[in-house]
């Protein structure tokens, strides 16, 4: 394992995780689940797309949904830029690396670049959005979860360490990490841009596929209500896990699947992390704390279980886990 040096002056600067774009069946049901049971905003929507935002958010949207016959897929997780400038020098990064990077055109976007990053997974960069008016003492509109913004994402990849050099060399800082007992071997990383725990998380296992979306909530009582809606509205059976509290990064958090099988995460909750003295926290992989403090383990179809990226293909993990530790590892993961 080689942790990662600090990038100060990365070659462009990604100022946080800004939303992601997923295909699903049927848009109906899929704006059901997303607006009125877990209560996010719709900010536009057309007979193939659905653009919604979490209340807080000015940007014009953080989740996109495109209707599609096909399976489920991810499109694209993207992120943001801070400048044009920003842009042009991420498209200069790509092509002196070799890297499949190629410009497009995204409604309500503005000038996006879409390449393939270091764990194989489609990223959109974008620089703009149009500004939407921020509905966070909204509160007559608050409902379900009152999901207030987009987070972070988790893939999962079958090079853990490869996809932490690449995402740790355009500014990225590591700030926990998974790594098997008494070795060096990186299971799991921590890493963000935007001065909280994480914008991105790696865990090992087939990929590169999403593992979940991750919006905040304002308080405790609204992940409690977020699941009393979903209950009432006959979708119970959508919570996977939850509530329950991570070790690492602090969240209670609760899961849901969406129609299609997408999972996404309510969670409030997070410390700040800015300075360069900070030093990333290492958990075990048999330290079951990391994963839910209070001693309740996932199901196995949260750790099998996860969404392919459009046109990428599945892979085993470079590491295996030895039976000895793979029950204490399912047990484990966050
Ligand atoms: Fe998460």
């Amino acid at each position: 394992m080689t942790l990662p040096k600090l990038v100060l002056d990365p070659p462009f600067n990604v100022t946080r995780i800004s939303h992601v774009v997923l295909t699903v069946r049927n848009l109906e049901a899929s704006r059901r689940f997303y607006a009125d049971v877990l209560g996010l905003v719709v900010s536009a929507s057309d007979g193939s797309a659905v653009y919604l935002r979490g209340l807080e958010e000015a940007g014009h949207h953080s989740l996109v949904l495109e209707r599609s016959a096909d399976d489920p897929v991810c499109r694209a997780i993207g992120f943001r830029v801070l400048t044009e400038q920003d842009l042009d020098a991420a498209a200069s990064f790509a092509e002196a690396l070799g890297l499949d990077a190629t410009w497009c055109e995204r409604p309500h976007q503005g000038r996006t670049l879409r390449l393939v990053d270091g764990s194989g997974s489609p990223v959109e960069l974008c620089v703009s959005m149009p500004a939407l008016p921020r509905l966070m003492q909204s509160f007559d509109q608050f409902h379900g979860g009152s999901p207030q913004r987009l987070d972070h994402v988790q893939v999962a990849a079958t090079d853990i360490q490869a996809a932490c050099d690449f995402y740790a060399a355009i500014g990225f800082r590591l700030t926990e990490y998974t790594a098997r007992d008494g070795t060096d071997e990186l299971w799991g990383v921590w890493l963000q841009r935007k001065g909280n725990p994480h914008d991105i998380v790696f865990s090992n296992g087939r990929g590169p596929r999403l593992h979940h979306f991750a919006y905040t909530v304002p308080e405790v009582r609204d992940l409690i209500h977020a699941c009393d809606v979903a209950a009432s509205m006959g979708l119970g059976s959508h919570m996977e896990r939850g509530p329950g509290r991570h070790g690492i990064g602090n969240a209670l958090f609760v899961y849901f699947r969406d129609p299609d099988g997408h999972r996404i995460e309510l969670f409030n909750t997070h410390y700040q992390t800015i300075d360069p003295e900070d030093v990333p926290q290492r958990w075990d992989l048999t330290d079951t704390r990391r994963s839910q403090l209070w001693g309740m383990p996932a199901t196995r179809r949260w750790f099998s279980e996860a969404t392919p990226f459009e046109g990428r293909i599945v892979s085993e993990p470079r590491l295996k886990a030895d039976p000895i530790t793979l029950e204490t590892f399912l047990a484990s993961q966050v």
